[in-house]
């Protein structure tokens, strides 16, 4: 099994003015000065110069959690990929169960945001998972095969290494109630099988979980094989709390 460095990002959703952003790295760190780990903030599109210019030359990536797919046009509201780079930004989260619930986000619209993020040196963070009825369904399988398949569609298979799966299961995404490590590792290990098909590179695609990942959970969950991160919603809001999940990886 190839290397994966362990990745963990934090998407803060709506959360963090700047100020309030430039006050969580400063506390950050120090925190996670020895990691050797990819840690990775989403702030808000308004908090990320701050966070660009307060982690240069710390172990600190920077992700935006939404870009619209072309280079720019009549799209009022929008951010494209070419603006992010130019604002210092590494990756994107792109089609989070919140975007794709809330905003409409469409596996159509994903098949050309992945490529596009790709074209444009952003490493997409591709957000998958099935919703509460389809696990009891038994569709899981199916709904992370087709949105896989749509969303991955445009992709060169040279380049799928360049992308980050992350393994949501909406109905443990703010709810508290986290995957069982087996339902993770099951999911993530169909995750890994699905890429498969589509080449030798799926082998170094990091597939990380989301869903309430937490200190006190953090640890069993990354050390599954199957696991190679974590993506942290509410837990990431507090510096100390995220620390400690960047120490478990
Ligand atoms: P949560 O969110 O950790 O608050 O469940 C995860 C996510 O939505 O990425």
């Amino acid at each position: 099994m190839p290397d994966r460095t362990p990745y963990v990002a934090a998407n803060w959703k709506m959360h963090k003015t700047a100020a309030e952003a430039a006050r969580f790295v400063d506390a950050l760190l120090p925190r996670i000065a020895a990691t050797q780990n990819e840690v990775v903030i989403c702030p808000s599109f308004l908090a990320l110069a701050e966070v660009v210019e307060r982690s240069r030359g710390s172990a600190v990536r920077v992700a935006a959690q939404n870009m619209h797919e072309a280079e720019s046009g009549a799209f009022t509201g929008e951010v494209s990929a070419p603006m992010l780079v130019e604002a210092g930004v590494d990756a994107v989260i792109l089609g989070h169960s919140e975007r794709r619930q809330h905003f409409g986000e469409t596996d159509e619209a994903l098949a050309r945001k992945v490529p596009a993020a790709l074209a444009a040196g952003l490493e997409p963070i591709l957000c998958v998972g099935e919703t509460e009825e389809a696990r009891d369904a038994g569709q899981t399988d199916g709904v992370l095969e087709r949105q896989l398949q749509a969303d991955l569609a445009g992709v060169d298979p040279g380049r799928l290494a360049g992308v980050v799966v992350a393994y949501e299961p909406i109905w443990a995404i703010g709810t508290g109630r986290t995957a069982t490590l087996e339902q993770a590792r099951e999911a993530i290990g169909f995750i890994r099988d699905t890429l498969r098909a589509r080449g030798a590179a799926a082998e170094q695609v990091r597939i990380l979980y989301g869903g309430s990942v937490k200190p006190a959970n953090a640890g069993e969950l990354m050390a599954q094989s199957e696991i190679d991160g974590a993506l942290v919603g509410g837990a990431s809001l507090d510096p100390g709390d995220f620390a400690a999940i960047v120490a478990a990886a």
